[in-house]
């Protein structure tokens, strides 16, 4: 099956992505493997004019709104949970009730886990995207517009990144009014399922089984677990950072199984590197994708078929493009 997938794609020049929380066997075919801001900026600058995307929904439509020749499939649509926890919708309400709270003016940024629509809407008011790698520096940008910022969808990354900057953070819906109306940073009430499994626990058992040992986070975290943690950041900062460590030293890291179990094999029967749960952190909509999967796309692009190809309304496409721009120039 390797090699019929080697052929079509080199038949019909078709640019292989996956993500980092992609199977092993996925990620071994492909000829491009990173984090979201890696894949976004190169697959979308690559010379490749069809790109078959193995992630989550939000990926393949980053790569289709910033390079909308390109035909970008996926050889499932499958959809980040945290993603589906906003759209268009709800991202008017929200500032709805910011209204009602006085709040006339926000500064939104949107994580790049949402769909089109939702970026639209933040590019509408003047807002940007960020991923967990840049995130730092876009909500520098961010605090220099001199507006409360309206970070969505994951109130977690928001919280985290406020407390970070000594700012004060509320969840719209959980917090008060009045909390709301004097916080720096207001967080839309998303998340990622997978990474609330990890939890102060889970810290307070490795760190009592192995002495010396580090942890290491992503930033989707909740922020009680981020703050007891040795190093925080997105899944290629923490490949660098494990990978940096002596072979002696022992981490336990929080974040998607694959990539996890992926990092620093044992060595000589010594396991060094361990996943931060005692359930398995997987990311069940990255997991979908099969090589059968990646084989039947590559056959229906070689048919001529649309077969889960990432097609957009381009109004919204040209404007999400305005948000996701402005997150590469600031990044
Ligand atoms: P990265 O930006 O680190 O690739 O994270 C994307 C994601 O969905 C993590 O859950
Ligand atoms: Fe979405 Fe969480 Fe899966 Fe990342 S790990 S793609 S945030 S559900």
């Amino acid at each position: 099956m390797i090699q019929e997938i080697k052929n079509l794609k080199e038949k019909n020049n078709v640019l292989l992505v996956a993500h980092y929380y992609q199977q092993d066997c996925i990620v071994e075919i492909a000829d491009l493997v990173g984090d979201s801001l890696e894949l976004a900026r190169k697959a979308s600058s690559s010379n490749e004019d069809i790109v078959l995307f193995c992630g989550v929904g939000f990926m393949g439509q980053s790569v289709k709104i910033l390079a909308p020749k390109k035909r970008v499939f996926m050889p499932k649509i499958a959809c980040c949970s945290m993603a589906r926890m906003i759209d268009d919708t709800y991202f008017d309400k929200s500032i709805e009730i910011l209204k009602s709270y006085g709040i006339d003016e926000v500064f939104p940024i949107t994580y790049i886990n949402s769909n089109a629509e939702v970026k639209a809407k933040v590019a509408e008011l003047g807002g940007v995207v960020c991923t967990s790698s840049n995130a730092k520096k876009i909500m520098d940008y961010a605090l220099k517009q001199n507006k409360k910022i309206f970070f969505l969808p994951d109130r977690c990354l928001g919280q985290n990144l406020a407390q970070s900057q000594g700012l004060k953070s509320v969840v719209l819906g959980i917090d008060s009014k009045e909390d709301v109306i004097l916080s720096d940073v207001i967080c839309y009430d998303g998340f990622c399922s997978v990474h609330q499994l990890f939890k102060v626990e889970d810290i307070e058992f490795f760190k009592e089984k192995y002495k010396d040992i580090l942890i290491a986070v992503h930033p989707e975290c909740p922020p009680e677990v981020v703050q007891k943690a040795d190093f925080v950041g997105s899944t290629s900062q923490i490949i660098s950072f494990v990978n940096g460590l002596d072979d002696s030293q022992k981490v336990a890291v929080g974040t998607e199984f694959n990539l996890v179990n992926r990092l620093r094999p044992s060595k000589n029967g010594i396991q060094n590197t361990f996943v931060l749960s005692s359930t398995k952190p997987e990311c069940p909509t990255m997991n979908e994708t099969t090589l059968q999967d990646v084989l039947n796309s590559l056959n229906a692009i070689d048919s001529g078929e649309a077969y889960n190809e990432i097609i957009l309304n381009s109004d919204v496409a040209l404007k999400a493009k305005i948000a996701l721009d402005k997150m590469l120039e600031l990044s």
